[in-house]
């Protein structure tokens, strides 16, 4: 089995790279049938995690779309608001368009959540979410994630955009936590 090391710990291929590309490609078909009626889909790619996903899904969509890029950060607001998020990075109108997100992974779905919080003060005419991988045991959201390309067990794993402590993301195939 192939493994890397990165910094202090081991990781062991799980998820090669033509079972990636396939799996993206049926999401793609998917998302090609379902959405090509819709005016002008934006797709909103969340930042780092999700930018090799976001190259290589983006390029089999066969109807006209945007995509933009963005970064949730969350700052400390006054004591009686406690932590707010805002959203950096989108410049494109979102009233009244159909607005789907890319995801590298859904976890417990909390940068989710408050993703849609935000992006829904805009008034989208809809959102979708398109995640490459999901992680169906550790989610606690309530939300339904509309198109999925694999669902895996709760482990750590790294590669095709995931880090550890920012590394790995270079890597092509998917890596477990050993
Ligand atoms: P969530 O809010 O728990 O759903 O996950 C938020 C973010 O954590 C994801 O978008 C990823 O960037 C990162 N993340 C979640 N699980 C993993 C993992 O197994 N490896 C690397 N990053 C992960
Ligand atoms: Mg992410």
């Amino acid at each position: 089995m192939k493994r890397v090391k990165l910094w202090d710990k081991e990781f062991e291929i799980s998820y090669p790279a033509h079972e990636i590309k396939k799996d993206i490609e049926n999401l793609a078909n998917v998302i090609n049938k379902d959405l090509s009626n819709e005016s002008m889909p934006l797709f909103v790619s969340v930042l780092n995690g999700s930018f090799i996903f976001t190259a290589d899904f983006i390029r089999l969509i066969e109807f006209p779309c945007e995509v933009s890029f963005v970064k949730l950060t969350s700052y400390q607001g006054t004591e009686t608001t406690g932590t707010v998020n805002q959203l950096i990075g989108l410049t494109e109108k979102i009233e009244d368009r159909t607005v789907i997100i890319l995801e590298d992974i859904v976890d417990t779905g909390i940068t989710l959540g408050k993703l849609i919080e935000t992006l829904e003060r805009h008034k989208p005419k809809s959102i979708k979410i398109a995640t490459l991988l999901f992680k169906p045991e550790a989610y606690k959201g309530s939300l339904n994630i509309d198109y999925v390309g694999k669902k895996i067990p709760n482990d750590f794993i790294v590669g095709y955009g995931l880090d550890y402590n920012g590394l790995g993301r270079n890597l092509a195939d998917i890596y477990t936590l050993v």
